[in-house]
């Protein structure tokens, strides 16, 4: 008998196939989420699941899937997942780490020089017809090259953020992480470590990289924003909750900060109204590592972790250790 997996979102349908040759597999093939009562009842009869960061697999959900052994998640984060209860109840998790590092700096850097540069709201002033003639100040923005990038969270992403900031475009990079990388890190990819407050208040550019737990909620807010420089950009590919939203849009839009660029949002897919409202942002539906070969390889990556662990007996990329 194949073990019994269920797939959460639509994936590629050769990822599906690949997974249907080694499980029974159900699947939730609609654009529309599962409840969360379907979503428990669907893995209620299930050994495995291959989830994404939005379906949760807390103490709650496992207390009604006694049977489950493994839940895959096709993202690099997993604050969807209870990592110490998923322990508790012997249910590996993974994730999909290493194969997103490049395509999601390169989104990091292309919305932080989006932000500066004010792409997207020069484009929307364009297609409304609103461009008659050449001016001097015309959609002036901040300089990227050779301007101070502060990265908060110097894990994979934020170190191949800092790569391209210092050795394509000459930028000074500081950073903030609680652990401070080694010195031949450090020299390699010409960051500094700083403070976190000298962080906000040096840096021209601030990009947040930083993995989400409820210790860091809110880490950037009225004290942080206050901080940073009347000039400066704030981006954010990490999560939503890290940034106090209201007190983002009051800086914006008070002018106290120049811009941000969010490709993640504190109750997304629901975006605040009052970002909407901003000439001052610009805003992507969290694709930071959306190409298709990326999500080609995040979505095998997943898919190869309950092969393995149902094979094996362990998973390729595993979060936890549990007893077989
Ligand atoms: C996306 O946000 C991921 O964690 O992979």
């Amino acid at each position: 008998m194949k073990p019994r997996i269920v797939v959460a979102r639509p994936i590629f349908p050769q990822v599906l196939d690949k997974l249907s040759h080694s499980f029974e597999v159900s699947a939730n093939q609609s654009d529309t989420p599962w409840s969360s009562a379907s979503w428990t009842a669907a893995l209620a009869t299930c050994q495995g699941a291959l989830t994404t960061g939005a379906d949760p697999i807390n103490a709650s959900v496992l207390a009604a899937c006694p049977g489950l052994r493994i839940c895959a998640n096709m993202a690099v984060g997993y604050n969807n997942f209870d990592v110490p209860a998923m322990t508790a109840a012997q249910v590996v998790a993974t994730n999909t780490p290493d194969v997103l590092t490049e395509t999601t700096a390169d989104f990091g850097f292309a919305l932080m020089m989006a932000t500066a540069r004010r792409m997207a709201e020069s484009e929307h002033f364009l297609r409304a017809g609103r461009w008659t003639q050449w001016r001097y100040d015309l959609f002036a923005g901040a300089e990227v090259h050779g301007s101070t990038l502060g990265i908060l969270g110097m894990g994979r992403i934020g170190q191949a953020i800092a790569r391209r900031g210092a050795h394509g475009f000459g930028m000074k990079v500081i950073y903030h992480n609680r652990s401070r990388l080694n010195e031949a890190t450090e020299a390699e990819l010409r960051a500094t470590w700083v403070p976190k407050p000298e962080l906000f208040a040096q840096a021209d550019h601030v990009v947040l990289v930083l993995p989400y737990s409820p210790a860091v909620h809110h880490t950037v807010g009225v004290a942080e924003l206050g901080l940073m420089k009347p000039t400066a950009t704030l981006v954010n590919i990490a999560r939503g909750g890290i940034v106090d939203e209201n007190a983002l849009i009051a800086a914006l839009r008070e002018r106290r900060i120049s811009a941000a660029g969010l490709d993640v949002f504190e109750g997304e897919p629901q975006v605040n109204p009052g970002l909407l409202a901003l000439d001052n942002v610009v805003l992507t539906p969290h694709i930071a590592s959306a190409t298709t070969a990326t999500r080609l390889k995040m979505a095998h990556l997943a898919a190869d972790n309950l092969i393995a662990f149902f094979q094996t007996g362990r998973a390729l990329t595993p979060l936890n250790e549990v007893a077989p």
